[in-house]
């Protein structure tokens, strides 16, 4: 089989890149411009600012991934996008530039799901690595700022397909990394700067009761899933935590932080700790353990429940370096092997659009000129 460069592209959230990749097992090129520093002095995503953002810089990305591939529109095979889930805006920017670019080069057009990408990120990885075995049953955690999700992933044939045995029935993993760090002042995206600031802090100086999930969704519809479910739910923490910052009378000193930190500028990880006290510090690496042993602690529950044969972690809060030390120690205990993406493919790329496309080129599953986003794609 000859090689398939495939050019994907990704703009669901706050990320516009573009990639190449060979035959769904080699990064020629991976471009991502992120968003963080339009979204930062809100503490979040704003989805208008975030579409705004996504066209001005698709062209200039789709150009760099193309010029560092050293290949032309013309030399490559096909063009991949996330067609969902994410915000509606910001996916419409990323499809009505795929459609038009596949129309103009008359080259196939493929749609791939976001959080599939995110599994291919990891698979992507292996094979670059030379590793094509993978045992079977495999599960994959899909952990980031809109996604908490467990996935039976299997290959029929060429392709692949997913059923989903779990997901946050609230917040995501991600959200409450990043709302916790807002609520405290810490700055915008949460996850990274609390995995720094956790590392000098106690994280047993906090209790925080594991989150009780009793009930179905009030908005779930049908009859209960014959097959177990491990649901998650993050905003009972996050409540926890704003509970702790009014009792222990930390809001004076979280505003102080605020302003100091606003007179910076741009202020380093370094610069936000040390306006950190010890009270913040133990607070929020008591906060990620309690995250982290959730997390860890369902994710393999239900591997044992569906008798997994290899364990995938991914999306941007497997980024984490106490969640990828905690899932490494504990799944080794249980003999289960477990593979995390590089910290760059983690988190929002296309590089892993490109090659969840592949097994799409290969089966000749192409999107047609209809071809539109949808914000709540579910995965299948
Ligand atoms: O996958 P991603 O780039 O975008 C989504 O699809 O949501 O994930 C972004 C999320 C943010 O919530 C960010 O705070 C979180 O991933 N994140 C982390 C870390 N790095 C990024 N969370 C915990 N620890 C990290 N080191
Ligand atoms: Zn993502």
């Amino acid at each position: 089989m000859s090689d398939v460069f495939i050019l994907g592209i990704e703009s669901s959230c706050d990320e516009t890149a573009a990639a190449v990749v060979r035959s769904g097992e080699q990064i020629i090129s991976s471009a991502v411009f992120s968003q963080i520093p339009t979204h930062q002095p809100y503490g979040g995503v704003v989805p208008e600012l975030a579409s705004r953002e996504h066209l001005r810089a698709i062209v200039p990305i789709v150009r760099e991934a193309l010029d560092h591939a050293g290949r032309t529109y013309d030399s490559v095979d096909a063009i991949a996008v996330t067609k969902g889930p994410g915000l509606a805006g910001s996916l419409l920017v990323g499809v009505s530039y795929a459609k038009a670019l596949a129309f103009a080069l008359d080259k196939p057009l493929i749609a791939v799901n976001h959080l599939e990408g995110h599994i291919h990120a990891v698979l992507l990885e292996e094979r670059q690595r030379g590793n094509h075995h993978l045992q079977f049953p495999l599960m994959t955690l899909v952990v980031s700022g809109g996604h908490t999700h467990l996935y039976l992933a299997r290959k029929n044939g060429e392709g692949w397909s997913y059923e989903n045995i779990g997901h946050t029935r609230d917040d995501a993993a991600g959200e409450a990394f990043d709302k916790v760090a807002k609520l405290l002042a810490l700055g915008y995206p949460g996850g990274p700067i609390i995995d720094k600031a956790a590392k000098v802090g106690d994280p047993y100086a906090v209790k925080f009761p594991p989150a009780q999930i009793k009930h179905r969704n009030r908005g779930d519809k049908g009859p209960a899933p014959e097959r177990p479910h491990f649901d998650f739910s993050y905003s009972g923490i996050k409540t926890a935590v704003l509970r702790y910052v009014e009792t222990h009378g930390m809001q004076a000193g979280i505003d102080q932080r605020r302003q100091a930190l606003a007179a910076l500028g741009k202020p380093t990880s370094e610069q936000v700790i040390s306006h950190c006290d010890r009270q913040t510090l133990d607070l929020v690496a008591s906060f990620q353990r309690a995250i982290v042993d959730d997390l860890v602690g369902k994710t393999l529950a239900a591997t044992r429940e569906y008798d997994i044969a290899t364990l995938f972690i991914s999306g941007g809060v497997a980024a984490n370096s106490e969640l990828r030390s905690t899932f490494q120690q504990r799944a080794a205990q249980e003999g289960l092997p477990v593979y995390f993406p590089s910290r760059p493919l983690s988190t929002d790329n296309a590089a892993m659009i490109a090659a969840a496309a592949y097994p799409k080129w290969l089966a000749k599953d192409f999107a047609g000129a209809d071809l539109s986003a949808e914000a709540s794609l579910p995965l299948r």
